[in-house]
């Protein structure tokens, strides 16, 4: 049995914790939260040891889950990595760019595996299209939430946007080489919306619209390669991908058009989205890659790459707004 010690018993802690019971394989040695409000009924809940020294619970288990705020992965990734102890944290990896870069450092030294919790990556509308060929030349990327203070002691970049950065740095394989952006603090001290544009070598341009003062949610990814549209729906977990008709496609429905090079055969389909819970299928996936010795599915390195993306923004809309 793989022990697992959870750090951090808020909101997200919580939804750790709920999947934590159901995961085959694993016994849940406890939790720490050093604030008593909310550690108290957690441990009645869950019928779980509350330890009020973190070193002590990471002695304990085999592998750390870290929920805390993110002011604290550093501190707690770090302490876990150089007791040899398997480790996945929340996104975003660190506070800061140099504690991503240590994190980095430390966890390749280490014979340990480490994920990051870019949950997009589960979402079972994403996922839908595994297999399926993406290599966009356009993205447009809405992701709208109502507001809601918590989450807002970061920027909109760091709160919302880092989803959708993850997962387009995980599609186009190519550098970043141009990023513009620009936005706005209205409700708190940190922009609380942005509109950004990354340019690619690869010519694959992106661009990204996050808002956490919207009167409706919306997060939706839209794909441009040569041959297909591809939408995906991560809020109504549904994909859609049209395009040219080819043999053996397996579609909706298909409608002809006239064009100048003659008729061509449009298709839809919209790829089979299954049930599933994305905490829990990343949750699975670190066990997995533990058990199995293989790499973790949202390693270090991604983390890194998408924080460096994100603080390249900040940095741009930073200096948009002194200029
Ligand atoms: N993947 C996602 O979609 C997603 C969504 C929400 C939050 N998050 C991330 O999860 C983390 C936690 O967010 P949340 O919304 O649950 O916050 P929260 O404020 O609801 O909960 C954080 C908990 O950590 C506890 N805590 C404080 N210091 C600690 C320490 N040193 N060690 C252990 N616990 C400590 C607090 O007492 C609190 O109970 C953040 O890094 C956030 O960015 C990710």
């Amino acid at each position: 049995m793989l022990k697992v010690g959870v750090f951090g018993a808020g909101h997200l802690g919580k939804f750790h914790l709920n999947n934590w019971v159901e995961i085959e394989g694993v016994t849940l040695v406890g939790f720490y939260d050093p604030d008593d409000a909310i550690a108290m009924p957690v441990a009645q809940k869950y019928n779980l040891q509350r330890f009020t020294d973190p070193h002590a619970l990471m002695h304990a288990c085999d592998a750390v889950d870290i929920v805390a705020p993110t002011t604290y992965h550093y501190q707690l990734c770090q302490a876990a990595i150089r007791m040899g102890k398997h480790v996945f944290v929340e996104k975003p990896l660190a506070n800061t760019m140099d504690e991503a870069r240590e994190l980095v450092k430390l966890a390749r030294e280490a014979n340990i595996k480490f994920q990051v919790g870019h949950v997009e990556r589960f979402n079972p509308a994403f996922q839908a299209l595994d297999g399926y060929s993406l290599n966009p030349m356009f993205i447009e990327v809405h992701r709208l939430a109502q507001f809601n203070p918590r989450g807002t002691d970061v920027s909109v970049i760091l709160d919302l946007m880092i989803h959708d950065i993850d997962i387009i740095l995980s599609i186009v394989n190519s550098n970043v080489n141009h990023i513009s952006a620009n936005g706005v603090a209205v409700m708190s001290d940190t922009p609380d919306i942005a509109n950004v544009r990354i340019e690619f070598d690869n010519g694959c341009v992106a661009n990204l619209t996050s808002s956490r003062i919207s009167m409706k949610k919306m997060r939706k990814m839209r794909l441009f390669q040569k041959d297909a549209y591809i939408g995906i729906d991560f809020l109504d977990k549904k994909a859609e991908i049209i395009k040219l008709n080819a043999p053996g496609d397996k579609n909706v429905f298909t409608f002809d058009i006239e064009t100048n090079n003659g008729k061509k055969t449009i298709a839809v389909a919209n790829p089979l989205v299954q049930e599933g819970n994305a905490i829990k299928a990343e949750l699975e996936a670190f066990v997995k890659a533990i058990l199995g010795n293989t790499e973790t599915p949202v390693t270090v390195v991604d983390g890194y790459r998408a924080m460096d993306v994100a603080h390249q923004i900040l940095d741009k809309i930073n200096k948009t707004s002194v200029a």
